[in-house]
Protein backbone atom coordinates (compact mmCIF):
# COMPACT_ATOMS: atom_id res chain seq x y z
CA UNK A 1 0.00 0.00 0.00
CA UNK A 2 1.40 3.30 -0.69
CA UNK A 3 2.93 5.62 1.62
CA UNK A 4 1.64 9.27 1.99
CA UNK A 5 4.99 10.64 1.06
CA UNK A 6 4.76 8.55 -2.33
CA UNK A 7 4.19 10.10 -5.55
CA UNK A 8 -0.11 9.77 -7.05
CA UNK A 9 -1.36 10.34 -10.52
CA UNK A 10 -4.92 11.65 -10.63
CA UNK A 11 -5.69 10.50 -14.03
CA UNK A 12 -2.76 11.87 -15.31
CA UNK A 13 -1.92 14.69 -13.27
CA UNK A 14 1.29 14.11 -11.35
CA UNK A 15 0.93 15.20 -7.68
CA UNK A 16 4.94 14.97 -5.88
CA UNK A 17 2.62 13.32 -2.88
CA UNK A 18 -0.54 11.90 -1.04
CA UNK A 19 -0.61 14.78 1.19
CA UNK A 20 -3.28 17.48 0.14
CA UNK A 21 -4.67 20.32 1.46
CA UNK A 22 -8.11 20.52 1.86
CA UNK A 23 -10.82 23.61 1.14
CA UNK A 24 -10.63 25.93 3.84
CA UNK A 25 -12.68 29.03 3.73
CA UNK A 26 -11.16 31.67 5.75
CA UNK A 27 -12.92 35.08 4.91
CA UNK A 28 -9.97 36.97 3.88
CA UNK A 29 -11.28 38.51 0.43
CA UNK A 30 -11.42 41.81 -0.11
CA UNK A 31 -15.02 43.54 -0.17
CA UNK A 32 -16.84 44.77 -2.12
CA UNK A 33 -16.32 42.19 -5.01
CA UNK A 34 -15.21 39.23 -2.91
CA UNK A 35 -12.18 39.26 -4.54
CA UNK A 36 -8.92 37.36 -3.67
CA UNK A 37 -5.49 38.73 -4.05
CA UNK A 38 -1.57 38.86 -2.74
CA UNK A 39 -2.96 37.41 0.78
CA UNK A 40 -4.39 34.39 -1.17
CA UNK A 41 -1.24 33.88 -2.99
CA UNK A 42 0.91 34.39 -0.12
CA UNK A 43 -1.01 31.17 1.78
CA UNK A 44 -1.66 28.86 -0.94
CA UNK A 45 2.19 29.84 -2.43
CA UNK A 46 3.51 28.64 1.46
CA UNK A 47 1.50 25.46 0.87
CA UNK A 48 2.46 24.52 -2.56
CA UNK A 49 4.69 21.45 -1.68
CA UNK A 50 1.27 19.39 -0.77
CA UNK A 51 0.62 16.90 -3.47
CA UNK A 52 -2.65 19.02 -4.04
CA UNK A 53 -3.69 22.35 -2.90
CA UNK A 54 -7.66 22.60 -3.33
CA UNK A 55 -8.89 25.91 -2.76
CA UNK A 56 -10.88 27.34 -0.20
CA UNK A 57 -15.02 27.10 -1.15
CA UNK A 58 -15.46 30.02 -4.18
CA UNK A 59 -19.11 30.47 -4.52
CA UNK A 60 -20.07 30.34 -8.48
CA UNK A 61 -22.40 33.50 -8.61
CA UNK A 62 -23.55 36.33 -6.12
CA UNK A 63 -26.65 33.65 -4.97
CA UNK A 64 -24.21 31.07 -3.77
CA UNK A 65 -23.01 33.23 -1.15
CA UNK A 66 -23.73 32.56 2.47
CA UNK A 67 -20.98 34.05 4.84
CA UNK A 68 -18.69 37.01 4.82
CA UNK A 69 -15.67 37.89 2.76
CA UNK A 70 -16.03 34.48 1.14
CA UNK A 71 -14.01 35.06 -2.91
CA UNK A 72 -16.22 33.91 -5.73
CA UNK A 73 -15.20 32.70 -8.90
CA UNK A 74 -17.25 34.36 -11.64
CA UNK A 75 -16.48 37.84 -12.19
CA UNK A 76 -13.39 39.23 -14.37
CA UNK A 77 -12.13 41.06 -10.91
CA UNK A 78 -11.88 37.57 -9.16
CA UNK A 79 -9.98 35.72 -12.15
CA UNK A 80 -7.47 39.20 -11.72
CA UNK A 81 -7.34 37.58 -8.28
CA UNK A 82 -7.41 34.24 -8.86
CA UNK A 83 -4.56 34.38 -11.65
CA UNK A 84 -2.41 36.18 -9.48
CA UNK A 85 -2.53 32.75 -6.66
CA UNK A 86 -2.61 30.25 -9.62
CA UNK A 87 1.06 31.59 -10.95
CA UNK A 88 2.26 31.98 -7.53
CA UNK A 89 1.28 28.35 -6.91
CA UNK A 90 2.54 27.41 -9.91
CA UNK A 91 5.52 29.24 -10.23
CA UNK A 92 6.93 27.26 -6.74
CA UNK A 93 5.79 24.00 -8.94
CA UNK A 94 2.20 23.58 -7.24
CA UNK A 95 -1.03 22.58 -7.96
CA UNK A 96 -4.33 24.13 -7.54
CA UNK A 97 -8.00 23.05 -8.26
CA UNK A 98 -10.63 25.39 -7.09
CA UNK A 99 -13.43 24.41 -5.22
CA UNK A 100 -16.91 25.79 -6.64
CA UNK A 101 -19.45 26.14 -4.65
CA UNK A 102 -23.03 27.64 -4.13
CA UNK A 103 -24.79 27.74 -0.34
CA UNK A 104 -28.21 27.51 -1.33
CA UNK A 105 -30.28 27.58 1.88
CA UNK A 106 -26.90 28.18 4.09
CA UNK A 107 -27.30 31.54 3.26
CA UNK A 108 -28.85 34.95 4.62
CA UNK A 109 -30.63 37.39 2.99
CA UNK A 110 -27.55 40.21 3.35
CA UNK A 111 -25.89 38.44 1.55
CA UNK A 112 -28.12 37.83 -1.68
CA UNK A 113 -28.56 40.13 -4.39
CA UNK A 114 -31.41 42.65 -4.08
CA UNK A 115 -31.74 41.57 -0.56
CA UNK A 116 -33.93 38.32 -1.96
CA UNK A 117 -34.29 34.68 -0.09
CA UNK A 118 -31.85 31.91 -0.41
CA UNK A 119 -32.75 29.31 -2.86
CA UNK A 120 -32.70 25.38 -2.31
CA UNK A 121 -34.24 22.44 -3.46
CA UNK A 122 -37.42 23.31 -1.23
CA UNK A 123 -38.33 25.93 0.94
CA UNK A 124 -36.94 24.29 3.84
CA UNK A 125 -35.04 26.66 6.37
CA UNK A 126 -32.01 25.26 7.65
CA UNK A 127 -31.75 24.96 11.80
CA UNK A 128 -28.16 26.02 10.79
CA UNK A 129 -26.08 29.35 11.55
CA UNK A 130 -24.20 31.35 8.80
CA UNK A 131 -22.36 34.82 9.07
CA UNK A 132 -22.99 38.36 8.67
CA UNK A 133 -20.99 41.55 8.95
CA UNK A 134 -22.64 44.20 10.72
CA UNK A 135 -22.17 47.63 9.34
CA UNK A 136 -19.51 48.12 12.14
CA UNK A 137 -17.33 45.86 10.66
CA UNK A 138 -18.18 43.60 13.27
CA UNK A 139 -19.33 39.75 12.24
CA UNK A 140 -22.21 37.77 13.98
CA UNK A 141 -22.84 34.62 13.75
CA UNK A 142 -27.39 34.78 12.64
CA UNK A 143 -30.02 31.93 11.74
CA UNK A 144 -29.83 30.91 8.12
CA UNK A 145 -32.75 33.12 6.22
CA UNK A 146 -35.67 31.72 4.55
CA UNK A 147 -35.09 30.30 1.39
CA UNK A 148 -37.45 29.68 -1.75
CA UNK A 149 -37.23 26.53 -3.93
CA UNK A 150 -35.67 26.81 -7.16
CA UNK A 151 -38.41 26.67 -9.91
CA UNK A 152 -38.02 23.96 -12.53
CA UNK A 153 -37.16 26.71 -15.53
CA UNK A 154 -34.34 27.93 -12.98
CA UNK A 155 -32.11 25.12 -13.18
CA UNK A 156 -30.71 25.39 -16.60
CA UNK A 157 -29.76 29.02 -15.17
CA UNK A 158 -28.06 27.40 -12.45
CA UNK A 159 -26.32 24.79 -14.31
CA UNK A 160 -25.01 27.63 -16.64
CA UNK A 161 -23.57 29.30 -13.19
CA UNK A 162 -21.34 26.32 -12.93
CA UNK A 163 -20.56 26.28 -16.24
CA UNK A 164 -19.34 30.04 -16.09
CA UNK A 165 -17.90 29.34 -13.03
CA UNK A 166 -15.76 26.49 -14.38
CA UNK A 167 -15.12 28.51 -17.48
CA UNK A 168 -13.99 31.02 -14.73
CA UNK A 169 -11.43 28.78 -12.87
CA UNK A 170 -9.44 27.81 -16.11
CA UNK A 171 -9.48 31.38 -17.01
CA UNK A 172 -7.51 32.14 -13.63
CA UNK A 173 -5.57 29.00 -14.42
CA UNK A 174 -6.63 26.52 -12.12
CA UNK A 175 -5.33 22.82 -12.85
CA UNK A 176 -8.86 21.52 -11.47
CA UNK A 177 -12.13 22.34 -10.40
CA UNK A 178 -13.61 20.11 -7.26
CA UNK A 179 -17.80 20.46 -7.06
CA UNK A 180 -18.56 20.93 -3.81
CA UNK A 181 -21.34 18.33 -3.24
CA UNK A 182 -20.64 18.03 0.61
CA UNK A 183 -21.49 19.41 3.95
CA UNK A 184 -25.22 20.43 3.25
CA UNK A 185 -24.72 22.92 0.66
CA UNK A 186 -26.84 23.64 -2.11
CA UNK A 187 -26.14 20.15 -4.30
CA UNK A 188 -26.61 18.37 -1.09
CA UNK A 189 -29.80 20.06 -0.36
CA UNK A 190 -30.47 18.57 -4.07
CA UNK A 191 -28.64 15.01 -3.31
CA UNK A 192 -30.88 14.93 0.38
CA UNK A 193 -33.52 12.68 0.54
CA UNK A 194 -35.18 13.84 3.66
CA UNK A 195 -34.82 17.42 2.48
CA UNK A 196 -35.63 17.45 -1.82
CA UNK A 197 -39.14 16.14 -1.51
CA UNK A 198 -39.59 18.23 -5.29
CA UNK A 199 -41.88 16.31 -7.45
CA UNK A 200 -40.55 17.24 -10.70
CA UNK A 201 -37.31 15.90 -12.14
CA UNK A 202 -35.13 17.17 -10.13
CA UNK A 203 -36.37 15.48 -6.54
CA UNK A 204 -37.80 12.66 -5.65
CA UNK A 205 -36.28 9.91 -7.11
CA UNK A 206 -32.63 9.05 -6.41
CA UNK A 207 -32.04 9.50 -9.95
CA UNK A 208 -33.75 12.52 -9.79
CA UNK A 209 -32.07 13.92 -6.71
CA UNK A 210 -28.32 13.48 -8.72
CA UNK A 211 -29.22 14.99 -11.53
CA UNK A 212 -28.16 18.71 -10.20
CA UNK A 213 -24.03 17.15 -9.31
CA UNK A 214 -23.98 15.31 -12.32
CA UNK A 215 -24.82 18.26 -14.78
CA UNK A 216 -22.85 20.55 -12.34
CA UNK A 217 -20.04 18.12 -13.09
CA UNK A 218 -20.65 17.72 -16.61
CA UNK A 219 -20.35 21.41 -16.84
CA UNK A 220 -17.35 21.70 -15.58
CA UNK A 221 -16.05 18.81 -17.49
CA UNK A 222 -16.78 20.92 -20.73
CA UNK A 223 -14.33 23.30 -19.87
CA UNK A 224 -11.84 21.10 -17.74
CA UNK A 225 -12.41 17.40 -19.47
CA UNK A 226 -13.20 14.92 -16.82
CA UNK A 227 -10.17 13.65 -15.52
CA UNK A 228 -9.24 17.34 -14.32
CA UNK A 229 -13.15 17.38 -12.23
CA UNK A 230 -13.35 16.46 -8.77
CA UNK A 231 -16.11 15.78 -6.05
CA UNK A 232 -16.45 16.40 -2.48
CA UNK A 233 -18.97 14.35 -0.60
CA UNK A 234 -19.51 14.02 3.17
CA UNK A 235 -21.45 10.51 3.15
CA UNK A 236 -23.99 10.12 5.98
CA UNK A 237 -23.23 13.86 7.26
CA UNK A 238 -25.54 15.74 8.72
CA UNK A 239 -24.15 19.60 9.14
CA UNK A 240 -26.27 22.18 8.55
CA UNK A 241 -29.71 20.58 9.53
CA UNK A 242 -29.96 17.92 6.98
CA UNK A 243 -31.57 14.74 8.73
CA UNK A 244 -30.55 11.65 7.15
CA UNK A 245 -32.66 9.57 5.40
CA UNK A 246 -33.03 5.80 4.42
CA UNK A 247 -31.61 5.45 1.21
CA UNK A 248 -28.79 7.92 2.21
CA UNK A 249 -26.32 4.79 1.65
CA UNK A 250 -27.79 3.59 -1.75
CA UNK A 251 -27.38 7.00 -2.92
CA UNK A 252 -23.92 7.33 -1.94
CA UNK A 253 -23.29 4.11 -3.86
CA UNK A 254 -25.18 5.46 -6.55
CA UNK A 255 -23.12 8.66 -7.20
CA UNK A 256 -19.84 7.10 -6.50
CA UNK A 257 -21.05 4.32 -9.68
CA UNK A 258 -21.71 7.34 -11.79
CA UNK A 259 -19.18 9.40 -10.84
CA UNK A 260 -16.35 6.25 -11.44
CA UNK A 261 -17.97 5.75 -14.56
CA UNK A 262 -17.09 9.13 -15.95
CA UNK A 263 -13.68 8.92 -15.03
CA UNK A 264 -13.03 11.89 -12.53
CA UNK A 265 -9.98 13.08 -11.51
CA UNK A 266 -10.71 12.20 -7.52
CA UNK A 267 -13.73 11.48 -5.22
CA UNK A 268 -13.15 13.06 -2.11
CA UNK A 269 -14.16 12.22 0.90
CA UNK A 270 -14.76 14.06 3.94
CA UNK A 271 -15.76 11.70 7.09
CA UNK A 272 -18.11 14.61 9.47
CA UNK A 273 -18.00 12.12 12.44
CA UNK A 274 -14.00 11.38 12.94
CA UNK A 275 -11.93 11.65 14.80
CA UNK A 276 -14.73 11.73 17.40
CA UNK A 277 -16.06 8.65 16.22
CA UNK A 278 -14.87 6.90 13.78
CA UNK A 279 -17.48 4.61 11.99
CA UNK A 280 -20.76 5.88 13.81
CA UNK A 281 -23.24 3.51 12.47
CA UNK A 282 -23.98 5.51 9.41
CA UNK A 283 -21.04 6.28 7.82
CA UNK A 284 -19.39 2.86 7.85
CA UNK A 285 -16.01 1.39 6.78
CA UNK A 286 -18.19 -1.12 5.24
CA UNK A 287 -19.63 1.99 3.14
CA UNK A 288 -16.50 3.76 2.95
CA UNK A 289 -14.93 0.60 1.42
CA UNK A 290 -17.59 0.29 -1.07
CA UNK A 291 -17.86 3.73 -2.29
CA UNK A 292 -13.92 3.18 -2.98
CA UNK A 293 -14.60 0.17 -5.07
CA UNK A 294 -17.81 1.57 -6.93
CA UNK A 295 -16.09 4.78 -8.10
CA UNK A 296 -12.77 2.82 -9.03
CA UNK A 297 -10.69 5.80 -8.93
CA UNK A 298 -8.51 7.95 -7.16
CA UNK A 299 -10.57 8.43 -3.62
CA UNK A 300 -9.24 11.20 -1.41
CA UNK A 301 -9.62 10.95 2.53
CA UNK A 302 -10.42 13.62 4.92
CA UNK A 303 -11.46 14.25 8.62
CA UNK A 304 -8.42 12.82 10.26
CA UNK A 305 -7.90 16.71 12.87
CA UNK A 306 -4.13 15.77 13.66
CA UNK A 307 -4.00 12.10 13.64
CA UNK A 308 -1.58 11.37 10.62
CA UNK A 309 -1.44 7.66 11.75
CA UNK A 310 -4.95 7.37 11.31
CA UNK A 311 -4.89 8.89 7.87
CA UNK A 312 -1.67 6.21 7.03
CA UNK A 313 -3.57 3.40 8.57
CA UNK A 314 -6.45 4.61 6.10
CA UNK A 315 -4.80 4.54 3.34
CA UNK A 316 -2.79 0.83 4.46
CA UNK A 317 -6.42 -0.47 4.81
CA UNK A 318 -7.03 0.00 1.17
CA UNK A 319 -9.86 2.43 1.93
CA UNK A 320 -8.45 5.62 0.15
CA UNK A 321 -5.17 6.71 -2.23
CA UNK A 322 -4.46 9.89 -0.55
CA UNK A 323 -5.47 12.09 2.18
CA UNK A 324 -6.38 16.26 2.43
CA UNK A 325 -5.72 17.65 5.74
CA UNK A 326 -7.51 20.72 6.70
CA UNK A 327 -6.74 22.26 10.30
CA UNK A 328 -2.94 20.99 9.92
CA UNK A 329 -2.40 22.73 6.80
CA UNK A 330 -3.69 26.18 8.39
CA UNK A 331 -1.12 25.61 10.77
CA UNK A 332 2.04 24.00 9.00
CA UNK A 333 2.66 25.41 5.40
CA UNK A 334 5.25 23.07 4.95
CA UNK A 335 3.09 19.72 6.39
CA UNK A 336 4.55 17.64 3.91
CA UNK A 337 7.92 18.38 4.42
CA UNK A 338 7.38 18.28 8.06
CA UNK A 339 5.70 14.72 7.70
CA UNK A 340 8.52 13.42 5.57
CA UNK A 341 11.11 13.91 8.09
CA UNK A 342 8.87 13.17 11.15
CA UNK A 343 9.50 17.08 12.42
CA UNK A 344 6.57 18.46 14.97
CA UNK A 345 3.66 19.89 14.18
CA UNK A 346 2.07 23.15 15.01
CA UNK A 347 -0.86 23.38 16.12
CA UNK A 348 -3.88 25.64 14.89
CA UNK A 349 -5.56 28.72 16.38
CA UNK A 350 -9.13 28.34 16.06
CA UNK A 351 -10.05 32.04 17.23
CA UNK A 352 -8.18 33.37 13.80
CA UNK A 353 -9.89 30.75 11.07
CA UNK A 354 -11.88 33.63 9.93
CA UNK A 355 -10.63 37.44 9.82
CA UNK A 356 -8.88 39.87 7.77
CA UNK A 357 -5.48 39.93 7.90
CA UNK A 358 -2.53 38.13 7.64
CA UNK A 359 -2.68 37.26 11.07
CA UNK A 360 -3.12 33.59 11.67
CA UNK A 361 -2.98 32.86 7.99
CA UNK A 362 0.53 33.60 6.15
CA UNK A 363 2.17 33.94 9.92
CA UNK A 364 2.32 30.10 10.58
CA UNK A 365 6.17 29.58 10.17
CA UNK A 366 7.93 26.49 8.68
CA UNK A 367 9.97 24.29 10.49
CA UNK A 368 13.70 25.17 11.42
CA UNK A 369 15.30 22.71 13.39
CA UNK A 370 17.47 23.82 16.57
CA UNK A 371 20.95 24.01 15.71
C1 LIG B 1 -11.68 26.93 9.00
C2 LIG B 1 -12.32 25.85 8.18
C3 LIG B 1 -12.83 26.15 6.93
C4 LIG B 1 -13.38 25.15 6.13
N1 LIG B 1 -13.81 25.47 4.87
C5 LIG B 1 -14.24 24.50 4.03
C6 LIG B 1 -14.55 24.79 2.67
O1 LIG B 1 -14.42 25.91 2.20
N2 LIG B 1 -14.99 23.76 1.90
C7 LIG B 1 -15.14 22.49 2.38
O2 LIG B 1 -15.54 21.60 1.62
N3 LIG B 1 -14.81 22.20 3.65
C8 LIG B 1 -14.35 23.14 4.47
N4 LIG B 1 -13.95 22.84 5.74
C9 LIG B 1 -13.86 21.44 6.14
C10 LIG B 1 -12.41 20.95 5.90
O3 LIG B 1 -12.11 20.92 4.52
C11 LIG B 1 -12.20 19.55 6.47
O4 LIG B 1 -13.16 18.71 5.92
C12 LIG B 1 -12.31 19.51 7.99
O5 LIG B 1 -11.52 20.52 8.58
C13 LIG B 1 -11.84 18.14 8.52
O6 LIG B 1 -10.51 17.90 8.11
P1 LIG B 1 -9.29 18.05 9.14
O7 LIG B 1 -9.64 17.14 10.29
O8 LIG B 1 -8.08 17.59 8.39
O9 LIG B 1 -9.24 19.47 9.58
C14 LIG B 1 -13.43 23.82 6.61
C15 LIG B 1 -12.95 23.53 7.87
C16 LIG B 1 -12.38 24.51 8.65
C17 LIG B 1 -11.80 24.16 9.99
Amino acid sequence: MPNLHEPISLRGLSCPNRIFMAPLTRQRAQSPGDIPGELQAEHYAQRASMGLLISEATQISPEGKGYPNTPGIYSDEQVAGWKLVTERVHAVGGRIFAQLWHVGRVSHVDHQPNGQPPVSSVAVRSKGFVGIKLPDGRRERVEASHPRALETHEMGRLVADFAHAARCAKAAGFDGVEVHAANSYLINQFLSGSLNTRSDAWGGAIENRMRLLMHAVEAAAETFTWSRVGVRLSPMGSANDLPPHHDDEELMLRVADELGKRRLAYLHLFNHYWPKEKWNGLYTEKLARAMKERFDGPIVLNGYGADVDAAQRDIDAGLGDAVAFGKLAISNPDLAERLSVGAPLSPWDESTFYGDCARGYNDYPRFTPAL
